[in-house]
C-alpha cells in the first residue's frame, strides 16, 4: 500500500486528478470504477478541467459506479446517477452509453446484482476510485461478519445515515442501497483511495494498521497488490 499524506483536499484532488488524467491519456479506453461522496469531488474537478482544456478525452472511457440508493428516481437530485453527471460526466465528452450504475429501482434486485457482477467481470476495471466511511465501509459495504463477494442490497448503518443525511433536505435519506461487493472491488487492477478530515482518522488507522477483518471492510485492501491512498494530515493523525 502506498500512503501519500498531503496538506489538504485541494492538493489531493490535483494529485489524484493527475493520476487519472495520465492513465486516460495512456489508455483512452480505460475502465474506471468511480465513487461518490465529498472525497472525490476535487479529483473530478481536476479531470473535468483537463477535459475542458482539451488535455484529455473521456470519449472512449467506460465507468462503473460503486453504488446507488434504493428507491430514488434515477434523476432525483440525491441519486448517485445525478451526482456523477453534475460532478464529472456533464463536464466531459464521455458517452452516456459508457457509464454504468446499479439500478436502485430494479424490481428483480438479485438479477440486477448478478448482471452488474457479470459486466464487471467482463469489463475488468483498470482503476477503482474509493472513499471510505467513518466506519471503514468501501462502496456501501458496511461493517459485517464476512466480506462480501458480488453486488447486493445493503441496509445502511446508523453511521452512514448520520454522515449522508445532511444531503437530503427535502425527502428522508433511503436506508437501503445497492453496492458493488468487496470481491469485485478487489479485482480492480489498481485502487486509489481518498480520505480527508479527522472524522476518517479512526477508519484510516484501522484500514492501514489494524487486522484484516470485515468489521473494517476497507482493511481487505491490505491484501491488494496495487493500492495508493491519498490522505490529508487530519485523516492521517492516528497513523
Ligand atoms: P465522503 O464519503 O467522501 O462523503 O466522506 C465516503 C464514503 O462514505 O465512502
Amino acid at each position: 500500500m502506498e500512503i501519500i499524506i498531503m496538506e489538504n483536499a485541494a492538493e489531493i484532488g490535483e494529485a489524484a486528478g493527475k493520476l487519472f488524467v495520465k492513465a486516460i491519456q495512456k489508455k483512452p479506453d480505460i475502465v474506471l470504477g468511480l465513487a461518490t461522496g465529498a472525497s472525490p469531488v476535487p479529483t473530478y474537478q481536476y479531470i473535468s478541467a483537463a477535459c475542458q482544456k482539451g488535455e484529455v478525452s473521456l470519449r472512449d472511457v467506460r465507468t462503473y459506479n460503486l453504488d446507488e440508493y434504493v428507491g430514488l428516481p434515477r434523476n432525483d437530485k440525491n441519486s448517485y446517477y445525478t451526482f456523477m453527471h453534475e460532478q464529472l460526466f456533464n463536464h466531459t465528452d464521455i458517452q452516456e452509453q459508457n457509464v454504468h450504475f446499479l439500478d436502485g429501482n430494479a424490481t428483480d434486485v438479485e438479477a440486477e446484482c448478478r448482471s452488474y457482477d457479470d459486466q464487471l467481470d467482463k469489463a475488468h476495471i483498470d482503476i477503482q476510485l474509493l472513499g471510505i466511511g467513518r466506519n471503514g465501509h468501501i462502496g456501501f459495504n458496511e461493517p459485517s461478519i464476512c466480506f462480501t463477494k458480488g453486488a447486493f442490497k445493503v441496509k445502511l448503518t446508523e453511521s452512514t445515515i448520520d454522515a449522508n443525511s445532511k444531503y437530503f433536505d427535502e425527502n428522508p435519506m433511503p436506508h437501503y442501497a445497492l453496492t458493488m461487493g468487496i470481491g469485485s472491488i478487489m479485482k480492480a487492477k489498481k485502487i486509489v483511495m481518498i480520505a480527508t478530515g479527522s472524522a476518517k482518522a479512526d477508519a484510516m488507522a484501522a484500514m492501514i494498521k489494524g487486522e484484516v477483518t470485515p468489521v473494517c471492510p476497507a482493511s481487505i485492501l491490505q491484501f491488494h497488490p496495487n493500492v495508493v491512498v491519498y490522505l490529508d494530515k487530519a485523516a492521517a493523525k492516528l497513523l
